[in-house]
């Protein structure tokens, strides 16, 4: 028996709209070919924007970028990427492949791009081969107004107006390939450079330490403690959490859209590993701030395969199934469902690299939209919505020696009063019918599409690019608020449910 009831008056935690956010680092096409053409390319564009993919995700409502890195960003000096681009020094990105950047894409292009996105830049700040005065000297840059030497920098650069930046990152993975700290040692530094991290004018600062990876509660633990705060003065805002599906050492094992069903099933079953990690660093996180005031910010995230064949390795470019959406949906369910603590998360990467939402075309105007893009155009709807209790109960999806549950759904309702429901159904193998009855509204129709392809390697190509794409369901019958739907197999859903005009 498949049934889902939801508690339509009910609900109090609210879904932030950050949870869908995006990540793009200077890392293979992700930035240069794939947002960023370059002004005089062919390729329709805005000030060197790729115009296509700034509509489609808009069209998803993209509330976040967070830039440039990544393990990129620690080794990123940002006063390289302002001023004429003749006089912009070039670096080695040492960290994805020892490329060349031309520093062509800098400061005012990624402000740019937020601008066109309509969405909140995410800055990572340098504390791995940086300095703390480099760091403060980018936040002048970026929000001082008034008489200021950053801000008149600015100001001969071009941009008269300070910018907006709330969301900024100290150093990424600092456990890591940014500058291999250990958790104390970071602690400590994040004390230091935030303290510098100024608001000009009525700029507020969010200050995200860097976190964990994966189950590293050693980690959270002492962040939660020696850095939180000092001496009563608040200091950080949000704490940081990565996880890539499957985990390493064995996720660059796997192709994208060459596998079985046990790759199937490994895939989907390590996505909800997520959940797991989610309530046990939110259990050490409750202890040093029950009151909730730190956010647990996933700010990486998403599925990690073999990179195509006869692409760079070091560029991460991999296709993107079915699969793939299934797993994104599910995740963004987990999220939803630990909304009042994980207040941001975004998606390993936006733009040609790991869990891409676009593929972009070496040197040609076309892009495909991934099944991936497909889910977040769905699921915007829990977009800042009230998360909704609701009872599910499924069967279970099993293969070989691994089991989970069938389905996976989040409820929300709207700022408009509408009622949303995503429901992910795991099982390749067969369709499933799903009796759904909703308490606390009286229900005058239901609408939805669903997300699905007769493979579970489904896949969009540039020659093919609609072989995963969203279609309208059926119209449900309603009866004493009730309804059954037949949920196809391997399929990702979201239903509108509509109001009678009375209740
Ligand atoms: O997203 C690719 C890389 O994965 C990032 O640069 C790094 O932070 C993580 O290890």
């Amino acid at each position: 028996m498949n049934q889902i009831v939801i508690n339509a008056d009910l609900g109090q935690a609210s879904i932030s709209k950050h949870i869908y956010g995006h990540f793009a680092e200077h890392l293979g096409h992700g930035i240069y070919g794939g947002f960023w053409v370059g002004a005089d390319s062919l390729i329709p564009n805005t000030r060197g924007i790729r115009n296509e993919i700034v509509a489609a995700l808009r069209a998803v409502r993209i509330p976040n970028l967070r830039w440039p890195g990544g393990c990129f960003a620690d080794e990123y000096h940002w006063m390289d990427g302002i001023g004429p681009n003749p006089q912009r020094p070039a670096m080695i990105n040492t960290h994805w492949g020892g490329v060349t950047e031309n520093n062509h894409f800098g400061t005012h292009e990624f402000m740019d791009l937020c601008e066109q996105l309509d969405c909140e830049p995410y800055i990572c700040g340098n504390v791995g081969s940086g300095t703390v005065q480099e760091m403060q000297q980018w936040v002048e840059y970026l929000t001082s107004d008034g008489a200021s030497p950053m801000a008149d920098l600015r100001r001969r650069n071009g941009r008269e107006e300070p910018w907006r930046v709330r969301f900024w990152g100290v150093g990424n993975e600092s456990w890591g390939c940014g500058g291999n700290m250990k958790a104390e040692y970071y602690a400590h530094e994040y004390l230091r450079y935030q303290t510098y991290l100024r608001n000009f004018g009525d700029n507020r600062i969010f200050k995200i330490a860097g976190g964990a990876n994966d189950t590293d509660y050693h980690w959270t633990e002492v962040l939660m403690k020696e850095a939180r705060s000092n001496r009563g003065h608040p200091c950080m805002h949000g704490l940081s959490l990565h996880y890539y599906t499957p985990d390493s050492p064995s996720r660059l094992k796997g192709h994208a859209t060459q596998f079985g069903e046990q790759e199937w099933i490994n895939i989907l079953n390590a996505a909800t590993k997520i959940d797991g990690l989610i309530t046990n660093h939110t259990a050490i996180m409750d202890q040093h701030d029950p009151q909730r005031d730190v956010g647990l910010m996933v700010d990486e995230w998403g599925t990690w395969y073999a990179v195509e064949a006869g692409t760079d390795p070091n560029f991460l470019y991999q296709q993107n199934s079915l699969r793939d959406a299934l797993a994104a949906a599910l995740t963004l369910n987990i999220f939803n469902r630990h909304c009042e603590r994980v207040r941001m998360a975004n998606i390993a990467q936006t733009v040609n690299v790991l869990q891409a939402l676009i593929l972009t075309e070496a040197g040609s105007e076309r892009i495909v939209l991934t099944p991936t893009y497909h889910v977040y155009e769905m699921y915007q709807v829990h977009q800042d919505a009230t998360l909704l209790p609701l009872d599910l109960r499924c069967e279970d999806y099993n293969f070989g020696n691994q089991t989970m549950p069938g389905l996976s759904a989040t409820a929300s309702r709207d700022r408009a009063g509408r009622v949303h429901l995503t429901l992910c159904h795991v099982n390749p193998n067969r369709n499933v019918d799903v009796r759904f009855e909703v308490r606390g509204m009286a229900l005058k129709a239901v609408t939805g599409r669903v997300l699905t392809a007769d493979h579970m390697t489904a896949h969009n190509t540039f020659n093919a690019p609609a072989q995963v794409r969203p279609s309208a369901l059926p119209t449900a019958t309603i009866q004493n608020n009730q309804f059954t739907l037949t949920i196809p197999a391997m399929s990702v859903m979201v239903l509108e449910l509509q109001p009678s005009a009375t209740v």
